[in-house]
C-alpha cells in the first residue's frame, strides 16, 4: 500500500498550546487556578469589541462577510493602508500558513530565527517547505546580518518576529531598516508584530513604517494578544496587492466568523481599552522583575507581555519539574523545552494579585524540586 501521508506530515509535531485552566482543573481537582501560559490580556477583551460582539449574535444565522469589509475598513482607516494591501486571518497563525502556503513552490526555502516562534516551523513543514534556523547572539538577539545571509536563490520566504516571541527581545529602528535593504529583493519578509502594541523602546519601529523600503514585505497584527481577542480567533496582514491577491485566493472563504470580524473593528478603536492594558503591563512588569530580582532568577528583558525566565543551575535542567509543581500550586506558565530552553519558563504578566500568586508558586516550586 502506499504511504498514507508524507513525510513532512508523518514527523511533524503540532503546536502545543498552553494547558488550560479547564483541564487542569480536571486533572487534579483544583480551583481557583490562573493561566500565565498563552500571553492572555489579564484585563479580558476590550469592552468595546464585546459590546459590538453582544449586538451581533442574533445575526448568527448569516455567513460572515467573506471580505471581511468593515473590519479591513477600520483597519485601513486606523493605520492609512488602502483596502486591498489588507488581509484577515483566523488569527494571525492562520496568516502564517497561507504565507507558507500560497509562495513557496517547489525546491524553494524559508529562513527563520532560532528561539522564534514555534509556528514557523510548523507552517513552513506542514507545506514541505525546507527552511534553515538561524544562531540568535548572546542574549536571545535576533542576528539580523545573519538572516539576511542565509538567503540563497531559492530562499522565498523569512520569517522575524518583532518583538519575539518567546524570547520577548526585539530589533531596533536601525537595524530592522538595514535588513529590509539587505535581504535579496526575492524574497518575501514577513514580520509578525504580534506584541507590537506593548513595544516602549524608543528605537522600536513597526514594519507598517518601512514598508516603502522594501516590496516583499508582509506585517502581520493580531487581536490576541493586547486587545484581548484571542478567543475570537482574529488577525490581519498588510502587503502590496499582488501578495494579498494571492494569499486571498487559497484563503477559506468565511475564515474569520462575523463576531471576531465587529470585536476586531471595534477594537482598534478601543483606545481607553489599550492605553489600560499597555499601563498595567508595564507596571506587572516592574512587579514581577523586582520579584525575580530577589529570589536572584535570570530573565531576558523583554519589550512584550512575558518574561523569558531562567531557572537556577542544578544537576539537570528543572524548567519541566518547576512547571509541573507550579501546575499543583494551581499556576500555569509555559515550558520552553519544546524550544530547546528545558531549564526556562515563559511566563505571561498578569494582574499585580496574580503575578503575587505566580511569585509564591514559583518560590515554593523551586524549593520543592531542588
Ligand atoms: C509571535 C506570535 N505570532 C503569532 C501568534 C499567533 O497569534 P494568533 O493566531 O492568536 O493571532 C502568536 C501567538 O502567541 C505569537 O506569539
Amino acid at each position: 500500500m502506499s504511504k498514507l501521508v508524507s513525510e513532512n506530515i508523518s514527523t511533524l509535531r503540532p503546536y502545543e498550546p498552553g494547558k488550560p485552566i479547564d483541564e487542569l482543573e480536571r486533572e487534579l481537582g483544583i480551583s481557583n487556578s490562573i493561566k500565565l501560559a498563552s500571553n492572555e490580556n489579564p484585563l479580558g477583551p476590550s469592552p468595546k469589541a464585546v459590546e459590538a460582539m453582544q449586538s451581533l449574535l442574533a445575526e448568527a444565522h448569516m455567513y460572515p462577510d467573506g471580505a471581511a469589509f468593515r473590519l479591513r475598513e477600520a483597519v485601513s482607516k486606523k493605520f492609512d493602508i488602502p483596502m486591498n494591501e489588507i488581509i484577515t486571518g483566523n488569527g494571525s497563525n492562520e496568516l502564517l500558513t497561507l504565507a507558507a502556503r500560497t509562495f513557496a513552490c517547489p525546491g524553494e526555502n524559508a529562513v527563520i530565527s532560532d528561539y522564534g516562534f514555534v509556528a514557523y516551523k510548523i507552517v513552513l513543514t506542514a507545506a514541505n517547505v525546507p527552511f534553515t534556523s538561524v544562531p540568535v547572539q548572546p542574549g536571545f538577539e535576533q542576528d539580523l546580518n545573519a538572516l539576511a545571509a542565509a538567503c540563497d536563490q531559492n530562499t522565498k520566504l523569512l520569517f522575524l518576529a518583532n518583538p519575539n516571541n518567546p524570547t520577548g527581545t526585539y530589533v531596533g529602528r536601525k537595524a530592522l531598516e538595514n535588513f529590509l535593504k539587505e535581504v535579496p529583493p526575492h524574497v518575501i519578509v514577513v514580520l509578525d508584530e504580534a506584541y507590537v502594541e506593548y513595544a516602549d523602546a524608543d528605537d522600536y519601529t513597526s514594519g507598517l513604517e518601512l514598508r516603502g523600503l522594501r516590496e516583499r514585505l508582509l506585517v502581520f497584527r493580531t487581536f490576541s494578544k493586547c486587545y484581548g481577542l484571542g478567543g475570537m480567533r482574529v488577525g490581519f496582514g498588510v502587503g502590496p496587492t499582488e501578495l494579498i491577491d494571492y494569499m486571498n485566493r487559497i484563503r477559506e472563504p468565511f475564515n474569520v466568523n462575523i463576531l471576531a470580524q465587529a470585536a476586531g473593528a471595534a477594537a482598534l478603536f478601543d483606545q481607553d481599552f489599550v492605553e489600560r492594558t499597555v499601563k498595567a503591563n508595564a507596571e506587572s512588569m516592574v512587579l514581577f522583575k523586582r520579584a525575580l530580582e530577589d529570589m536572584e532568577l535570570k530573565y531576558t528583558p523583554s519589550q512584550t507581555n512575558f518574561l523569558l525566565v531562567e531557572m537556577p543551575e542544578a544537576d539537570k535542567p528543572l524548567g519541566g519539574a518547576v512547571y509541573q509543581a507550579m501546575l499543583r500550586h494551581g499556576v500555569i506558565t509555559r515550558p520552553m523545552a519544546g524550544y530547546g530552553l528545558p531549564n526556562h519558563l515563559r511566563i505571561t504578566l498578569g494582574t499585580p494579585a496574580q503575578m503575587e500568586r505566580c511569585v509564591g508558586a514559583l518560590k515554593a516550586a523551586l524549593e520543592e524540586v531542588q
